[in-house]
């Protein structure tokens, strides 16, 4: 079983059945002129008392069921649809998502499609939309003499759970300090197949270090990446508190990956 429990998920369907199930303004029967109504008034009800009864019956019994079944029913729906990613909880984790959503400095992520992941290198996958536009950085790098070297892409949330409690476990580090190198599962960049982490194939003693920013292949991005709507997803001093990542990069060249990184985005231009 997943590791993952989503704890705040919106089931449209749901909603969409209960708006369908009620129109805006249902004809009332004074809306219809009297010659043209086919049955005749209503005469006066003998058995009030008992109607009353069996309202109260009815209003009380559906109140007591609401309390007692409701949320089992509403868990049940959310997991038949989910649609947002928002607040997962993460087993073997004390911390709890922030009022944002983040957790330990993360925004969460869901995973992408595998129909819309394409293979980059042997074993490195990304999203196709990702994938063509780092195809085409790479020969303009190749064609301006940089080697730019594809280290990692599409990350499954299996996977970063090991990244992220395997090396901490490994490490003996804290999960706040893990953080700092790595997202929990469900919260990492990786698994939209959109964020990559690049190396230069010149240097490769500084693959995954700071050291990445002395290369060639780093000073080449950061003229050449924007045209190809890549962006450095963790400078240095970013307000995420994520630890100075200069060989990571996310694109944010269609809706949909403009769409997952609004919020991280929003949060970087934010004035501090
Ligand atoms: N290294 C980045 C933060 C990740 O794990 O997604
Ligand atoms: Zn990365």
């Amino acid at each position: 079983m997943s590791p993952l429990a989503p704890a705040l998920t919106i089931n449209t369907t749901f909603t969409n059945a209960v708006v369908r199930a009620v129109p805006a303004r249902r004809i009332q029967r004074e809306d219809i002129p009297v010659a043209r109504r086919s049955s005749p008034p209503p005469r006066p009800s003998r058995g009030g008392g008992f109607g009353l009864f069996l309202a109260c019956l009815l209003v009380c019994g559906g109140s007591v069921a609401a309390v007692l079944f409701g949320p089992e029913l509403l868990a049940r729906l959310n997991q038949e649809s989910p649609t947002t990613i928002s607040g997962l909880e993460i087993s073997g984790l004390e911390q709890r998502p922030d009022a944002d959503g983040r957790l330990l400095g993360h925004f969460p992520y869901a995973e992408v499609i595998s129909a819309q992941l394409m293979v980059i290198e042997p074993g490195i996958e990304l999203h196709q939309d990702a994938g063509i536009a780092f195809d085409s950085m790479r020969q303009a790098a190749a064609a301006d003499g940089v080697d730019l070297r594809l280290l990692s892409g599409y990350r499954s949330h299996q996977l970063q759970e090991s990244i992220f409690f395997d090396v901490a476990s490994a490490r003996n580090q804290t999960a706040q300090e893990r953080a700092l190198v790595s997202a929990p599962p469900g919260y990492s960049e990786h698994s939209t197949g959109f964020a990559l982490d690049l190396g230069d194939g010149d240097s490769p003693e500084t693959n995954l270090s700071e050291d990445f920013e002395q290369t060639r292949a780093f000073r080449w991005l950061q003229d050449h990446a924007a045209r190809y709507h890549f962006i450095l997803s963790f400078p240095e001093g970013n307000p995420q508190g994520v630890s100075y990542e200069p060989w990571h990069w996310r694109f944010e060249g269609s809706a949909d990956a403009l769409r997952l990184f609004e919020s991280a985005r929003r949060l970087a231009l934010r004035p501090s």
